[in-house]
């Protein structure tokens, strides 16, 4: 199956992005991990990370046409302000898990509320670069599930 992996905004600049609440790894570290564990289980992975909010928008309208079975998701600060990608979310109605590296819950107060999560399949959050690793576990086990 195919799952794309999507980084929003200032997700680039991992490593050296305050390292106390993301962790050191990179984001090309973390996209080769993701395509390590993809490619063990059998699956596609795509990556996109942008920092712009019409490119994640447009690129999740693509994933409809391309056949994406599964989107894993970390909408970094859009998660807080963007009505626009939980509409492309809800529009194109493909599964996603969405995740975050540190847990908002145990941060500012405008980090609690999120656009995205009443629609999410499940959401992974506050356990640094390993997030992505339990996210796309899940995501690889749901779609197990629904080829049965
Ligand atoms: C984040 C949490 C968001 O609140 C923040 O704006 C980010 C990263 C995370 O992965 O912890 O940019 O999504």
């Amino acid at each position: 199956a195919k799952i794309l992996l999507l980084h929003g905004p200032n997700l680039n600049l991992l490593g050296s992005r305050e390292p106390h609440i993301y962790g050191a790894a990179t984001l090309a570290e973390i996209n080769q991990a993701a395509e390590r564990q993809c490619d063990a289980a059998g699956h596609q992975l795509e990556t996109l990370q942008s920092n712009s909010e019409s490119a994640l928008v447009e690129r999740i309208h693509l994933a409809a046409n391309t056949s994406v079975d599964f989107i894993v998701i970390n909408p970094a600060a859009y998660t807080h302000t963007s009505v626009a990608l939980r509409d492309a979310l809800a529009g194109v109605a493909i599964p996603f898990i969405e995740l975050h590296l540190s847990n908002p819950h145990a941060r500012e107060a405008f980090r609690h509320h999120s656009y995205l999560s009443d629609l999410a399949r499940g959401v992974v959050y506050g356990f640094g670069p390993h997030s992505y690793t339990l996210a796309l576990q899940a995501a690889i086990h749901q779609l197990g599930m629904a080829s049965q």
